[in-house]
């Protein structure tokens, strides 16, 4: 039986805990500056408890754990996250009463990695590369030993967890659905996948004739691009993830980390919205599709803002870490 408490999609009023507020977060309305055809909605899920959209799944997910009876208070939940969803399960699984493992890598940040210990959770750092380059094979792999091992931890694995993608249909689909009247686009930053997955169904059944655009990095595997070292976390993957063959996906674009800087940066400055590396990945991801695709006449197009910028102080909004990475001086 699942309990309606964990379906219910948009979390109002008053509450005693922080953590029970997910969702109904600010959704802005602007043109596109260069495209005054381009009518933008922009949905601030940073405005989340923990600060990001990753505050829906872990929820979701625990909650849909417990109700089928698959993990009761006092067991061990595993995951592999360095960032946004290893920090929300951290908080979820206190408050839940489960213990946290979170399965990290040296880049890990030390503001998450403060947090998640802060949370109770235990941190297991995996710090030898896999084959390819990056860690996320060798970390799942870890968590299959442990899983060997011990037979008292659910896994959540993200990258295949069909409850993954109903957070988002369930949750962020039903109240976009809610709030605006037409869509002709959706322009969705893809990691896991669970979000294009889970929004892209919500919103094709919503709005029929809607457009979606993945917005990736360059250098992640996820549409087959020839993987390459990528410093901005919270987008893209090494791997292409199992949710996203139920994505209704029509195209995809892939954005560099100057474009995904200077968009951040002009959002700041332009917007007064102080985001994370993915929200400028994704607001990149809408100027570059229409400078190739001018539309003919006006259009309304949906935009994910996943977090806010505060991680992201000492890079993205760091002079010195942006000459260091780009090669160029961006002030
Ligand atoms: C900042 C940020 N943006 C975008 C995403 C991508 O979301 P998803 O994993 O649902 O594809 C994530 C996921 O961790 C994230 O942390």
């Amino acid at each position: 039986m699942v309990n309606a408490h964990f379906l219910n999609p948009i979390q109002e009023g008053i509450k005693e805990n922080i953590l029970d507020r997910i969702g109904n977060t600010p959704m802005l309305n602007f043109k596109l500056p260069d495209n005054d055809k381009v009518n933008l909605y922009a949905k601030l899920e940073g405005m989340n408890p923990t600060g990001s959209i990753k505050a829906r799944p872990a929820r979701y997910i625990l909650g849909r754990a417990f109700d089928e009876g698959i993990i009761k208070p006092g067991d061990a939940v595993i995951e592999s996250s360095s960032g946004n969803f290893g920090l929300a399960l951290a908080a979820y699984c206190k408050k839940m009463g489960f213990h946290f493992i979170c399965v990290a890598d040296p880049y890990i940040s030390e503001y998450n990695r403060q947090l998640i210990l802060y949370y109770g959770a235990e941190i297991i750092m995996v710090d030898t590369p896999d084959e390819g380059g990056g860690y996320l094979l060798n970390r799942v792999r870890k968590i299959k030993e442990l899983l060997v091992e011990r037979k008292d931890l659910y896994w959540i694995n993200q990258y295949a967890n069909k409850w993954n993608a109903e957070t988002y249909y369930c949750t962020l689909g039903q109240e976009i659905s809610n709030e605006v009247e037409h869509l002709d686009y959706a322009f969705i930053g893809v990691s896991s996948g669970g979000t294009i997955t889970g929004l892209s169904k919500k919103l094709r059944e919503r709005y029929p004739g809607i457009r979606i655009v993945a917005v990736d990095a360059i250098g992640s595997k996820i549409f087959g691009m020839p993987p390459q070292k990528r410093n901005i976390p919270g987008i893209g993957s090494s791997m292409r993830p199992e949710i996203l063959n139920d994505a209704h996906i029509d195209e995809a674009v892939h954005i560099s980390e100057l474009e995904t800087i200077e968009s951040c940066l002009s959002l700041l400055r332009d917007h007064y919205l102080f985001l994370g590396g993915s929200s400028g990945t994704a607001y990149a991801g809408v100027h570059e599709y229409f400078k190739q695709n001018p539309p003919i006449g006006e259009v309304n197009a949906l935009l994910i803002f996943p977090d806010g910028g505060e991680k992201y102080f000492d890079t993205i909004y760091n002079a010195t870490w942006r000459q260091k990475i780009t090669g160029i001086s961006i002030l």
